[in-house]
């Protein structure tokens, strides 16, 4: 008798019934003594308030975040730049190679980016591009309201074309891009506004390294070091040009200033045209690139630069490059660019 009106004791609701408290009694805590039932039904009770509380104050605190900065006056002046990329705004330069399906794919998605003033596709073979293809990106084109899309034809394959100067081009910025490479507009905006910052600095998403390897008789061998040396290490000294920010006047110069002999290796060799540009700018400025955070999306094998033993000819290149500017330009750094907007614990 006594146990029954502890129980009702306990549970203030006053919801108490004989063939409940039996059914509990029969469950989890059958047999049990009466008061370690009570304890674990206090205790239970007191984990699910717990649970409850800590809900409630993510939750309160998701709230504040969007309430509290009006409310404490922390009103951006004016947009950022992140917001407002049409500030100036950049020319995506899509270098493409018999991968039509691609190419579609990702002039709509650049077309449809608020910061993308315009599109150039880099075309480098002895066929024009089909009337079917022009007639789909003029629709494309039409949809996203971007005028701006225009094929440089080159009837020859050579990887230095991805570089050519544009003419009348309305932006400072370059986005430089392979055909199945896809970068979601949010991440690319940020970039821009990144390269905004530094506008003769190469800014973007693959960083890559040169790695001291051996020096033999006075003269140093490099390795170049590909994602898992930089993931590893977090240390990096290029951005590749198959989803980088730079800016148009390294075209020139690239085009016109670059020694030949470098146009000659990267036609010849059908690759490290990127190695090339990234050595360019670090001569230029005597400063690392910008490695950003984001995600890149791969939609497809790229027609040009996915061959074997890659990794042989890309240290190759980086060491005959090296030899033919006679010093390492490249500068390394350990710093990457992230959006604070999206790092809630700092
Ligand atoms: C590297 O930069 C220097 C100084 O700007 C310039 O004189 C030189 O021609 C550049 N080297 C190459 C190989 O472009």
């Amino acid at each position: 008798m006594s146990m029954v009106i502890a129980i009702r004791e306990a549970s203030p609701g006053g919801d108490y019934s004989p063939a409940k408290e039996k059914a509990s009694n029969r469950g989890v805590y059958g047999g049990r003594s009466p008061l370690l039932h009570r304890r674990l039904r206090l205790f239970v009770g007191g984990a699910k308030y717990k649970l409850m509380l800590f809900l409630s104050l993510l939750i309160s605190l998701y709230l504040l975040s969007s309430k509290i900065s009006p409310f404490m006056g922390w009103n951006p002046h004016y947009p950022s730049s992140v917001s407002s990329p049409s500030r100036g705004g950049y020319t995506v330069l899509i270098n493409t190679w018999k991968t039509n399906t691609l190419l579609k794919q990702s002039v709509a998605h650049y077309a449809s980016c608020h910061g993308t003033d315009g599109i150039r596709i880099v075309w480098s073979e002895i066929d024009p591009p089909s009337n079917k293809l022009r007639a789909n990106l003029k629709k494309v084109a039409e949809r996203a309201h971007k005028e701006n899309i225009r094929f440089d034809l080159n009837d020859e394959v050579n990887l230095n074309n991805r570089f050519k100067p544009i003419e009348d081009l309305k932006t400072d910025a370059i986005f430089s891009v392979d055909d199945n490479v896809i970068v979601p507009c949010r991440t690319l905006d940020f970039a821009f506004s990144v390269w905004q910052t530094a506008p003769l600095t190469m800014v973007g998403f693959v960083p890559r390294m040169h790695w001291l390897n051996e020096e033999t008789n006075g003269v140093v061998h490099y390795r170049y070091g590909g994602w898992w040396s930089v993931w590893w290490m977090g240390t990096y000294s290029m951005v590749l040009s198959k989803a980088a920010f730079f800016h148009k006047k390294y075209l020139e110069l690239y085009t016109n200033k670059m020694p030949s002999s470098i146009h000659n290796y990267v036609s010849k060799a059908r690759n490290c045209e990127d190695i090339a540009m990234s050595l360019l700018v670090a001569n230029a400025t005597g400063a690392p690139p910008i490695w950003v955070k984001g995600k890149l999306y791969d939609i497809g094998s790229s027609g040009i630069s996915t061959l074997k033993g890659q990794s042989d000819r890309r240290n190759k290149c980086l060491n005959d490059f090296v030899s033919l500017y006679g010093t390492m330009p490249l500068v390394s750094t350990n710093v990457k660019a992230v959006d604070a907007t999206h790092e809630w614990f700092w």
